[in-house]
């Protein structure tokens, strides 16, 4: 079955104000998408290719200058209906220290679902529910801003999570951390990806992170130049590099190899295809 379209770009073009007579160029051209419900999307792109612009729009922080943004079908450019919208789409930004607005954890987390005028009975529940789905719940009492960066990033996604969003979109909710930080997060969005049904739009640099997605969007200079599974995305070596980003490293390594005549197939990302595909060539393709 189709599934529902939560979040529709249609031939969507923004250009941010400029502070003197000459217009900025378009920072979004002709961007059309659609995230289904329940699906895990990772954007790519370098610095300044309209990722952020793109998450501002579908939260409605921003309007499109041409094109329409409907989230559930609602016209983002219909502020009767921003308040809806903010319900549905929560955004995540990079920084966690600018995101805390409490000065403890489960007050933080409680913000989001008060301003939503929720009663405290239903917010209490769902505060329980939302640290505990990101693993934060002993830290329930907790000073959040003497969490570490990836807890902090934790409690920012429980916010979100707390006003029952149909969709998360993070902005590289992962930039500022360390390793150990960013597996944490990774797992958190898994989880509510995977187990809760909510549609995850992950925003990254790392192409780790994007392997791990349902779909890639990639884009470059304000447009997609690719939106697919990742296997197909990333077999797309020239257009990969054009819009200035590598492959992942496995596939990065492979594609050296099979240029360089080792026998390997096209389409491994992660390093245990990889490992499979090299014992099967060393082993002269007969070994199962
Ligand atoms: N407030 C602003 N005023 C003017 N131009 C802006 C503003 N914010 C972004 N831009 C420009 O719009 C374009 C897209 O920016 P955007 O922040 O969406 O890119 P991004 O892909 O998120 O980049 P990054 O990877 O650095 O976060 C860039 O050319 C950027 O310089
Ligand atoms: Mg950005």
């Amino acid at each position: 079955m189709e599934k529902a379209t939560l979040i529709r770009f249609s031939d969507v073009s923004y250009r941010y104000e400029s502070d003197n007579e000459t217009p900025l160029p378009l920072a979004l051209k002709n961007i059309n998408i659609d995230i289904k419900k329940g699906e895990f999307v990772a954007i790519l792109g370098h610095n300044g290719s309209g990722k952020s612009t793109l998450a501002k729009l579908a939260n409605a922080i921003l309007m499109p200058e041409s094109g329409k943004i409907y989230v559930n079908g609602m016209d983002t450019s219909d502020e009767s209906l921003e308040y809806e919208i903010r319900q549905t789409v929560g955004v995540v930004f990079q920084n966690p220290d600018n995101q805390i607005v409490a000065t403890i954890v489960e007050e933080d987390v409680a913000f989001g679902p008060e301003n939503l005028g929720i009663e405290p009975s239903e917010i209490r529940k769902r505060v329980d529910e939302a640290l505990k789905a990101v693993g934060m719940y002993e830290y329930r009492f907790h000073e959040p801003h003497k969490l570490s960066g990836g807890q902090k990033q934790r409690v920012a996604i429980a916010g979100i999570m707390a006003m029952r969003t149909d969709c998360i979109i993070l902005d590289e909710p992962t930039a500022m951390l360390d390793p150990k930080g960013r597996k944490e997060v990774m797992a958190a969005m898994r989880k509510l990806n995977k187990e809760l049904g909510i549609a995850v739009v992950l925003i990254t640099h790392y192409m780790e992170e994007a392997v791990a997605a349902d779909r890639v969007i990639v884009m470059d200079s304000g447009r997609i130049v690719l939106d697919g599974a990742p296997r197909d995305v990333f077999s797309n070596e020239e257009i990969i590099e054009k819009a200035g980003l590598e492959l992942p490293e496995s596939a990065k390594l492979a594609l050296l190899l099979r240029r360089s005549g080792v026998n390997l197939p096209s389409g491994i990302l992660t390093a245990e295809e990889f490992i499979e595909a090299f014992k099967f060539s060393v082993s002269g393709g007969a070994a199962k």
